[in-house]
């Protein structure tokens, strides 16, 4: 039974957790496969708010197990007061999270680089989430790492210090910056006798077993495909592949079992943190997609950047994950908009473009079609032919330029406020 990716097509923040948390029911097995704590994924359930980190959105439903893979960099601290935060939701969690032995941890000290490193950049800064993920993948590839399954070897704690004391002397490149280790210390390792209360598996055998007894399994995405390191805005991205390759390496699953890839894509775009945007929006109407999508950061609270739907950017996302089906979400925010707007192609010294380039800073400027807007409260819809005239065509675009249909569409923050295409 198949393998079924749901990943995000933009710069991250397109509403993965609602939908994941909403479709999860149908799976045996929900599964992050990369990034780590620089994740926020909102949750509505019982119409209080959660925003989860590095627990898979599927951990309220019941039944469903939830797996962090090895593709992802685990922090210990910010994992025990996820469940701490949950833990009177999700009683029986000790039986339905697991974790496979071969994640990568991060240390105290992975942070303290990431701050060091990102204060020296200056005004060239990433606009990381400071959360460690960098310096984590850094010590992964360059084959450092410290694994969740090390822990329960009895000399880990030798390794931990040896690794420590590299990240030590790697961080006297850097400016000072306030750091204090003894504290961050204390909590991370007390954390780490928390985690090892949670089942460690062999993932990979685990997931085998469930596509043989023909169970399903869901992977979920963080960040967002214009945040892949090899494909993203390099290198203005995050240090993993969001993408759908991203599901067979960081959970050990092979290709041929990955059925529906859903591209989550907003009805507009955001990012938060530097980089290219080609159709940001740095005038009153970026402003007002701020305003009425809460547009801010839900691990740092920082104002995100807005700008309207980029057609090139989506079409060149959902080549690269292979969508099949593409979910639309935050619709309801462009309700009171009279006109919307799309980019269609960007300008460049050797004119118009409609791909990606390498250089981002070859686009001037982008070249945008104006639709007008439905101009009315949508959440009376139910059903996708009782959607609004102009609605549908503003769907209608996106399809054909992705050559993929909607199937789903987002009209809310909540579980059920979705529409099926
Ligand atoms: P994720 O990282 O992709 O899971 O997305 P975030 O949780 O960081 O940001 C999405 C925000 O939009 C959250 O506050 C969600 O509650 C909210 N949201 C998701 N879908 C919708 C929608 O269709 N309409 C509205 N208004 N809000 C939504
Ligand atoms: P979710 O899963 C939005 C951005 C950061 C920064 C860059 C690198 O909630 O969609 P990092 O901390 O990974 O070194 O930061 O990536 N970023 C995100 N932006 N949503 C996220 O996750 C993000 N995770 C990282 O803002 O620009
Ligand atoms: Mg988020």
């Amino acid at each position: 039974m198949p393998v079924d990716v749901i990943l995000g097509l933009q710069w991250g923040d397109e509403g993965k957790g609602k939908i994941v948390d909403y479709l999860a029911d149908k799976y045996s097995v929900v599964c992050r496969f990369q990034g780590g704590p620089n994740a926020g994924h909102t949750l509505y359930i019982n119409g209080e708010k959660i925003v989860l980190h590095t627990i898979p959105s599927g951990i309220f439903r019941e039944n469903v197990v939830n797996i962090i893979g090895n593709g992802v960099v685990l922090d210990p601290v910010t994992l025990n007061h996820e469940i701490g935060e949950i833990a009177s939701l999700v009683p029986d969690l000790h039986e339905r999270l697991m974790i496979s032995d071969k994640t990568q941890l991060i240390l105290p000290t992975h942070r303290w680089i990431d701050i060091a490193s990102e204060a020296a950049k200056g005004k060239e800064k990433i606009g990381s989430t400071l959360r460690g993920i960098g310096p984590c993948y850094m010590d992964k590839t360059g084959r450092n790492g410290l694994r969740v399954g090390d822990l329960f070897s009895p000399n880990w704690e030798n390794d931990y210090r040896s690794l420590k004391e590299k990240h030590l002397i790697f961080l006297r490149q850097f400016p000072e910056v306030e750091f204090n280790l003894n504290q961050h210390e204390t909590e991370w390792f007390k954390s780490i006798e928390d985690l090892k209360r949670i089942k460690v598996i062999q993932a990979e055998y685990f997931l085998h077993e469930k596509l043989r007894n023909g169970e399903n399994i869901m992977a979920e995405g963080a960040q967002g495909t214009m945040l892949d390191v090899d494909h993203g805005t390099y290198p203005f991205v995050t240090s993993s592949n969001t993408i759908t390759a991203g599901v067979c390496t960081g959970l050990g699953l092979a290709p041929k079992h990955i059925q529906r890839v859903i591209g989550i894509a907003k009805a507009y775009c955001t990012r938060v943190g530097s980089g290219p945007f080609p159709s940001e929006l740095q005038d009153e109407v970026g402003e007002r997609l701020r305003k009425a999508g809460h547009e801010f950061g839900s691990t740092t609270g920082r104002p995100r950047r807005c700008g309207w739907l980029d057609l090139v950017q989506l079409r060149y996302s959902v080549i690269l994950n292979g969508v099949t089906d593409l979910c639309i979400t935050k619709v309801d925010i462009l309700n009171d908009f009279e006109k919307v707007c799309m980019t269609t192609s960007y300008e460049t010294a050797n004119g118009r473009i409609e791909h990606v380039p390498f250089n981002w800073k070859d686009i001037h400027s982008v070249h945008n079609i104006e639709l007008p807007g439905w101009n009315q409260d949508i959440s009376g819809c139910h059903n996708y032919n009782h959607l609004p005239k102009a609605l549908k065509g503003f769907l209608d675009q996106i399809q054909t330029h992705c050559q993929t249909p909607v199937s789903l569409l987002s009209t809310g923050p909540e579980r059920e406020q979705l529409i099926f295409g």
